[in-house]
């Protein structure tokens, strides 16, 4: 591997102002989103969609480094006969591939998930290498719930991870490591930090024992915030504190930068929350964003897989990559959202 390709790519996935388009949904997954919208999840539904983004020139050029694409994607081809990794690469960003197998339950640990990958994943990240993409994603989830998660949910996860970050590194493609806790549940702010830490503390250990070069390596992890049922929500300022608090306590300086998933927050909530983390400023790591629905959900809303919709579905996207890439600088302000 050489060091110095892997720090090249981390470096331009947190470039100044940009962040990443996470658009890399399962086809079980992107079927939910289309079924929202009453449109039919189809080979050519889901390219024309993904195509309408990649072409939103405004968007791609000047705010997403870099695009998590799923494995039918990085094969796909635009209605013109353009590979989408080629409009993605035009527009000066980065393909990205997500290499793991899901998440699946965890045997005996009911409530708890393990995500699967690993087999063979030497010679996919070869393939995909070959068609273009520079970095990857693997992502883990863990469950917050009265006694969870387990010792064995976060030493599972987190072993995977760093196995799964050590592949990806010899094939000179850069390592997302995502460890997302849940924000379902009626926990405190309080709980989730807990658990936060402890599965960041665990994933660097991990990490530093599967040999992974942390500079050629992006940490994607939830932000610290109150479970969606608790009854008091912790606000935008206190969510920013403690989840700075928690990364400056577990995520060493070499990382080059951590990009968050929305996981579910609200999109004007998850612009916010980057904010005010990179409004308190003076962080040892890039501060970015690395989101799914919180990019994606107004286009969504708006295309409703017409093509007559097209132009207002990317002014819609690209209104959001303009706010979060002032929100990944500091520069924000709720008055631009009107
Ligand atoms: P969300 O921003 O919708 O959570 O998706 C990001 C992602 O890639 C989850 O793995």
């Amino acid at each position: 591997m050489s060091k110095k390709t892997l720090e090249t790519i981390a470096e331009a996935m947190v470039a100044d102002g940009k962040g990443i388009l996470a658009a890399d949904e399962s086809t079980g997954t992107i079927k939910k989103r289309f079924d929202s919208i009453n449109v039919e999840s189809t080979e050519e539904s889901r390219r024309d969609y993904r195509e309408m983004l990649f072409r939103t020139e405004e968007a791609m050029r000047a705010h997403i480094s870099g695009v998590i694409l799923f494995d039918e994607t990085i094969r796909q081809k635009a209605a013109d006969g353009t590979p989408l990794t080629q409009l993605i690469a035009d527009a000066g960003s980065l393909p990205g591939i997500k290499v793991d197998g899901g998440a699946k339950d965890l045997a005996g640990h009911a409530g708890e998930m393990v995500t699967e990958g690993l087999d063979g994943l030497r010679e996919r990240l070869s393939e995909y290498h070959g068609l273009g993409a520079k970095f990857a994603k693997w992502r883990a989830v863990i469950n917050i719930a009265d006694g969870l998660p387990s010792a064995a949910c976060l030493t599972a996860n987190t072993h995977a991870l760093a196995r799964y970050a050590a592949l990806c590194q010899e094939a000179e493609i850069v390592p997302i490591v995502e460890p997302e806790v849940i924000m379902d549940g009626s926990h405190s702010v309080e709980r989730c930090y807990e658990v936060t830490s402890a599965a960041l503390t665990q994933l660097f250990a991990q990490l530093a024992e599967q040999n992974v070069y942390l500079e050629g390596t992006i940490l994607k992890p939830n932000m610290v915030v109150s479970g969606t049922d608790h009854a008091e929500q912790a606000g935008v300022q206190q969510v920013a504190e403690m989840t700075l608090d928690c990364f400056k306590k577990c995520v060493p300086e070499a990382v080059p930068g951590i990009v968050f998933l929305s996981g579910g927050q609200s999109d004007e909530d998850a612009t916010a929350h980057l904010d005010a983390m990179n409004k308190i400023g003076a962080l040892p790591w890039k501060l970015s964003f690395s989101y799914g629905r919180a990019l994606q959900a107004a286009p969504l809303k708006t295309w409703l897989g017409d093509a007559d919709n097209v132009a207002d579905a990317q002014a819609a996207f690209a209104h959001r990559a303009r706010m979060n890439s002032l929100a990944a600088q500091g520069a924000w302000d709720a008055a631009m959202e009107g």
